[in-house]
């Protein structure tokens, strides 16, 4: 029986993209149907929710979702998607690789690296903020659990062992924030023993930035917990050149969902000026997820050979004069070609 995988297209440039995204799916032959589901500013209008619970069910029917960014309405009490489908299928590990491609602004060269940021807890709690009465004194709680630590710090072992990658390094701040980073990395010292091939390092958050910057060839796997991830996956991004070849994957117990890093992108919407590529990647991504990791290698080597060589068809953010269509089209080419 084949897999089915819930598309849900997204906003501004989201139609743009995952339709560039399906049609290079189609030409690698994956066997993967696709139910597309109602989420984003389409939904809020027809059923005055950014995501209805048939939407939901579908996820948590097929497991799988790929996902086009969606707005965020501003302003109207609405919390991000992105936020309550983390919350609802409990997506605790949000992984995000940051490969380096040719022809992008990137100072470097030949950057592989994964962060791993822990997705549920740390100090992106809605409960546990307050501000005093007379307005002087704002806390956050940030919350650190030994589970919580534990299945991160497993799943980034576990996706090095899988990937044949060499070392994890877990980034913390436990000489000063004792309690909550003390806690994530006595965890990661424990977890780490029982994958003795491969290399574990600790580092400080602090010097994990200036390290990136100065040497990024040194990083393999980094895990790491919520804020600290939140910023350093960025970080990463800006490594290999930023938005456009970003994917992220939210992955959990009972579903997983990929999509890529930017947003919307209103300003070019419309236009057929969308880099397709994160969403791409973020296919990619999903591929190997699905055990497809031919597939998989096939689209990250069809856009490594389409910015190498048929620049004039990539998107204007990439250096070309080509549409999100060209783009696909010579993408497709490279994959039917064999
Ligand atoms: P953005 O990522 O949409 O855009 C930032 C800049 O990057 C813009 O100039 C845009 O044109 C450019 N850009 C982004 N993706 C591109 C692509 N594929 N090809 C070429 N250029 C691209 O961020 P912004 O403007 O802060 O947010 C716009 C909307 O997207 C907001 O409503 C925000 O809430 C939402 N958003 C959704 C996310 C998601 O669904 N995962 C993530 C981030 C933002
Ligand atoms: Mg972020």
């Amino acid at each position: 029986m084949s897999k089915t995988v819930a598309v849900i297209k997204g906003d501004g440039i989201g139609p743009e993209i995952m339709d560039a995204t399906l049609r290079v799916l189609e030409a690698l032959e994956c066997g993967l149907e696709y139910e597309e589901i109602e989420a984003g500013l389409g939904a809020l209008e027809k059923h005055g929710t950014l995501i209805p619970q048939a939407s939901l069910d579908a996820i948590a029917k097929h497991g799988v979702a790929l996902k086009g960014p969606l707005t965020t309405p501003v302003g109207k009490g609405f919390s991000s998607i992105n936020v309550q489908l983390r919350r609802h299928f409990d997506l605790y590990a949000n992984v995000r690789p940051a490969i380096s491609f040719p022809g992008t602004r990137s100072r470097y060269e030949d950057i592989d690296l994964i962060t791993v940021r822990e997705n549920t807890e740390g100090a992106y709690l809605a409960e546990g903020q307050s501000l005093s009465e007379d307005g002087e004194t704002a806390l956050a709680t940030i919350k650190v659990t030994r589970s919580g630590s534990e299945r991160i710090v497993r799943y980034a072992f576990e996706l090095a062992r899988s990937k044949g990658r060499k070392k994890v390094t877990a980034v913390h701040k436990a000489n000063i924030i004792k309690s909550s980073s003390g806690l994530f990395l006595e965890v990661a010292r424990e977890v780490a023993k029982d994958y003795p091939e491969i290399e574990f390092q600790e580092m400080i958050v602090d010097n994990a930035c200036m390290q990136l910057v100065m040497n990024p060839h040194q990083f393999d796997v980094v895990v790491t917990t919520n804020l600290f991830g939140d910023i350093l996956s960025d970080l990463c991004a800006g490594l290999v050149g930023g938005l456009g070849l970003a994917p992220g994957a939210n992955i959990g117990k009972e579903a997983a969902i990929f999509e890529a890093v930017h947003g919307s992108a209103p300003d070019i919407a419309g236009q057929k000026l969308a880099n397709p590529c994160a969403l791409l990647l973020a296919a990619a991504d999903m591929l190997d997820h699905l055990g497809m990791i031919d597939k998989g290698t096939k689209i990250r080597t069809a856009i490594r050979a389409v910015l190498e060589r048929d620049r004039a068809r990539v998107t204007p953010d990439m250096g070309g004069s080509g549409t999100t269509d060209t783009f696909a089209d010579a993408l497709v080419e490279y994959c039917q070609a064999g």
